[in-house]
């Protein structure tokens, strides 16, 4: 009588958890949870979050991140800094353009963002934390920024943020270095960074979406 309970229960308390592993291994659930982890799923998250933060409809197209990482001086003697991370378009960019990854530091405020961005460079340090105390969250490195890449939307930041970032930059690269900054302002026109440093070149980029501008500033 026992043996006859068994066979039935049995089966109906295990069959839940077989029923559960088959359908973490199928082919349907692995699809589904690379689109709930991917880069695009991730930033449309952060945009319904937090637009003025991420400033941008979509993550940088590879074009956008090329044309950032050639500016990059190579071999650099100093640290490279990279803010606003985001999904990471930039950060794979620096890395193909040669950057060694023990020399690059990425900064990230989304908490998310900043997971995704560990987990995809396990060789590059990221911190998740606010660019405005990069030159704090750098100093523990003990090695001086030769190049600042900036992806933080500068035109949709708060102004308050924008000028906190164009004093810490100015601080940062007071004895040498540049910043490359990107925006989505496609005429030349005046930077928010102008008060603070010289921009030295400007470059658009047609090739992304919206079309970009690539500009390199130095401390005057
Ligand atoms: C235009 S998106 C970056 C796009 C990135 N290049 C990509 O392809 O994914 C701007 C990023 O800056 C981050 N951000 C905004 N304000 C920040 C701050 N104060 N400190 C650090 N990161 C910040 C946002 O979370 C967002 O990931």
């Amino acid at each position: 009588m026992r043996n006859r309970i068994a066979s039935i229960y049995m089966p109906l308390f295990f069959a839940p958890r077989k029923i559960g592993r088959n359908f973490a291994s199928s082919r349907f659930f692995r699809a589904g949870r690379g689109i709930f982890s991917s880069s695009s799923f991730l930033f449309t998250r952060a945009i319904i979050a937090n637009p003025r933060a991420v400033g941008a409809a979509c993550p940088s197209s590879s074009k956008l991140a090329r044309a950032i990482a050639e500016q990059v001086e190579l071999p650099s003697d100093g640290l490279i800094v990279e803010l606003g991370g985001g999904t990471g378009a930039v950060t794979a960019a620096l890395l193909r353009r040669g950057v060694d990854p023990a020399q690059l530091v990425v900064v990230e405020k989304d908490k998310r963002m900043a997971k995704h961005l560990k987990n995809r460079f396990k060789d590059v340090c990221v911190i998740q934390g606010n660019a405005v105390n990069f030159c704090k969250l750098c100093n523990r490195y003990g090695r001086h920024v030769s190049t600042v890449v900036s992806s933080l939307p500068l035109l949709s930041l708060p102004l308050g943020t924008v000028e906190a970032f164009g004093r810490e930059v100015q601080m940062m690269l007071n004895d040498g270095g540049v910043l490359i900054q990107y925006t989505y302002r496609i005429n030349k026109g005046v930077s928010p960074l102008s008060k603070y440093m010289e921009r030295i070149s400007s470059k658009a980029v047609w090739g992304n979406l919206p079309p970009a501008r690539v500009e390199i500033f130095r401390v005057r």
